[in-house]
């Protein structure tokens, strides 16, 4: 637990309660640049077929330089070791940057949880002036 970037987490999470809770089963793969951290992802395989990202983050300063999308390559390696063939990603409504960055990637628009960030978080959440309500989960399937 001394490792764990909780700095890097909050960016994609504000919950460190919620992030405490999935780090206790779930695996933290930090990515480090001279030594030094400036990434993190966490996945869980949630059945024999898919893993689930449930939280990736770049350090702030370290942000557009390509490093999320190698991040996502890598995601994709574990899934595959693991013996799975699809991975699935949630964010919200309002994160603009991350659906296209997603999409991008390969993945694609699975569902929609309808209040998920209502219903989940004490506070209210905004991104680039849009309230973040629901959850979007975008699924990506190694197989093609
Ligand atoms: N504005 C617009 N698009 C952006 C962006 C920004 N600030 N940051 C990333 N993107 C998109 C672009 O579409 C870009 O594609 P391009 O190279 O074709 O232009 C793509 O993301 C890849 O960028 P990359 O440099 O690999 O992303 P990154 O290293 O910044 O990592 C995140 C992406 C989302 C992991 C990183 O910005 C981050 O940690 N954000 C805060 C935490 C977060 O939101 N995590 C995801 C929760 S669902």
């Amino acid at each position: 637990m001394d490792e764990i970037p909780f700095g890097l987490l909050e960016l994609a999470d504000p919950s460190r309660t919620r992030i405490k809770s999935y780090l206790k089963k779930d695996t933290c793969h930090i990515a480090r640049l001279h030594s030094k951290i400036v990434g993190v992802v966490v996945l869980k395989k949630i059945d024999s077929s898919t893993v689930e990202i449930k939280n990736i983050a770049i350090k702030e300063s370290e942000q557009g330089k390509g490093y999320g999308k190698s991040l996502l390559k890598y995601a994709d390696q574990i899934t595959r070791k693991l013996g799975c063939e699809k991975i699935i990603v949630g964010t919200g409504n309002s994160s603009i940057e991350q659906l296209a960055l997603y999409q991008k990637e390969g993945f694609e628009l699975k569902n929609i949880i309808k209040d998920f960030f209502l219903e989940n978080y004490p506070d209210p959440i905004f991104e680039n002036k849009i309230q973040c309500k629901n959850m979007i989960i975008l699924e990506k399937d190694l197989t093609v």
